[in-house]
């Protein structure tokens, strides 16, 4: 009985830790959190957000990000811009080392399918995002590789890497 109402509350943790601790966990508060705001608080514990912002000059507004081994990162990223979602549209994409990236964004090119990551070069992707037309946000949460160097992030809507739509992970 006692353990159910201390599960109770543990449920309730992210309503439970805004509210004072003499208030009864009781209370009817059983209002869902919104979409995305209940993955958020319950993510947050040992997750660094990056916020990134892909543009219609086809860049990315953080070139670089710098980790720990194993960290885990959460990657927005939001699409400005006018243009029709066919025609301008990003995504985040992380390579591992040993990819050929210029491979890799080759045959991004012909995967529209799939949103341009290529199937059959899935072993080249760490993490990816979908893709995100203006004024949408996509997000990834994964762990930093346990080794450490450079690794290429870039957005593998054809024509973007080329255009200089690309960073740099560093892990150290
Ligand atoms: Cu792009």
């Amino acid at each position: 009985m006692y353990q159910h109402v201390i599960l109770s509350i543990m449920l309730a943790a992210p309503l439970a830790a805004q509210a004072p601790a003499t208030q009864k966990p009781a209370a009817p508060t059983t209002k869902p959190a919104a979409p995305g705001e209940k993955p958020a608080a319950a993510a947050a514990k040992g997750v660094r957000t990056i916020e990134i912002i892909g543009t219609e000059d086809m860049k990315f507004s953080v070139p670089t990000i710098t980790a720990k081994p194993g960290e885990q990162l959460r990657v927005r990223l939001t699409s400005k811009g006018a243009m029709p979602k066919i025609a301008m549209a990003h995504n985040f994409v992380l390579l591992t080392k040993k990819a050929v990236v210029t491979d890799f964004v080759t045959a991004a090119m012909n995967a529209r399918a799939t949103d341009f990551i290529p199937p059959d070069k899935k072993a080249d992707v760490i993490a990816h995002t979908g893709l995100a037309g203006a004024g949408e946000t996509v997000e990834v949460t994964f762990k930093v590789p346990t080794a450490t160097g450079d690794y290429t992030y870039l957005c593998s809507f054809p024509g973007h890497f080329q255009a200089q739509m690309k960073g740099t992970l560093t892990v150290k």
